[in-house]
């Protein structure tokens, strides 16, 4: 899984932002693969310029029982049921303390399965390991704890971001805020998620996490409970994903993430939207060499077409994607 020769992609149309933070390339490697920050030195060899760990809790928790992820090898697709398990905020500070390179690193923040005050959960996470970290990521799309506390519903969502933001004031540092979103929720709901956040200042948004829904098959499989992730999320992640841009106009950045295989899909996401992107379930398929394959087509793709830079080809078909 992790190779011994250090990849290098430094094409230099594919140099890019995320806000105010630089990237190497538009590459990286979601929350759920290194739960726990054990390793980071060994995925950056791949080539990513960015990798988002966790989802962190306060507590360790041990996940649902097992089984809880299942291969759908025919279509290269996962479900996973995995319930955030993780070592717990302390045990993943004290990682992160320890590592010195100079890779972008994203801090995928959730809640105990067993909390009673959620919102106290994410202060938690942020106060003891937040900074270490170069972005958060607030976890409120997982399919696989139970939401007792809807934290998607706008008032709830406002306030916890206002308590983030005090937060982060009373910590005394300022690290942007990345808000993660599912692809199933209605077009209303994704509408009012969009305008609490861009009224709190949120930094951006990743599109998306794992979806419930499931594709018309006979395969006994599908029918597992948890998160669909692979080729059949791209679509109703990307219609997410160019959702985003269309209400917030491109102005803030956006992490386009789920069922990218190929470097077509790639492009497509950059088109919908996306100044940067993520893929884990093709990575379990193909390998981390996909990370080189994909930079490589996308930076022949865009000279192809006539861009110096990625940043200019970020949202251009994002009307395509509307209904
Ligand atoms: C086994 C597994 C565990 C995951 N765990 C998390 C997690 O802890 N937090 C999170 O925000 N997303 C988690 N995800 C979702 C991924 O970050 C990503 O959004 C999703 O896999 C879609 O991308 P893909 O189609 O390239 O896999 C997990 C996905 C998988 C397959």
């Amino acid at each position: 899984m992790f190779p011994f020769i250090t990849t290098k992609i430094d094409q230099q149309n594919l140099k890019t932002r995320l806000g105010n933070i630089e990237l190497a390339n538009p590459l990286g490697i979601p929350s759920g693969l290194d739960k726990n920050a054990t390793s980071i030195k060994g995925l950056f060899k791949t080539g990513i310029s960015f990798l988002e760990l966790g989802t962190v809790t306060p507590f360790p928790q041990s996940g649902n029982d097992k089984p809880r992820l299942f291969r759908i090898a025919s279509s290269h697709e996962l479900i996973n049921r995995m319930g955030l398990n993780n070592h717990g905020a302390e045990a993943i500070r004290r990682k992160l303390k320890q590592w010195s390179g100079n890779g972008i690193i994203g801090l995928s923040v959730g809640y105990n399965k067993n909390s009673n005050d959620p919102m106290q959960d994410f202060l938690h996470v942020i106060a003891e390991c937040g900074l270490y970290a170069d972005y958060l990521a607030l976890n409120i799309s997982c399919p696989n704890i139970k939401m007792d506390w809807d934290l998607s519903t706008p008032e709830k969502l406002s306030t916890l971001l206002q308590k983030i933001s005090w937060k982060q004031k009373d910590l005394g540092f300022d690290k942007p805020l990345y808000l993660k979103l599912s692809p199933d929720y209605e077009p209303t709901q994704l509408n009012e998620i969009i305008s609490v956040c861009l009224g709190e200042g949120v930094s951006g948004f990743i599109a998306t996490n794992s979806t419930l829904s499931r594709p018309v098959s006979d395969n006994p499989l599908y029918q597992e409970r948890g998160g669909l992730t692979g080729p059949y999320l791209f679509e109703s992640s990307t219609k997410t994903l160019a959702r985003v841009y269309a209400q917030t106009n491109g102005s803030v950045p956006i992490i386009g993430v789920g069922g990218i295989s190929t470097t077509e899909d790639a492009y497509m996401k950059i088109k919908a939207g996306a100044s940067a992107l993520q893929l884990y379930t093709a990575l379990c398929y193909q390998g981390t060499g996909l990370i080189k394959k994909i930079a490589s087509g996308l930076s022949h793709s865009l000279e192809k077409d006539g861009f110096s830079n990625i940043a200019e080809a970020v949202g251009i078909d994002h009307r395509n994607w509307l209904d």
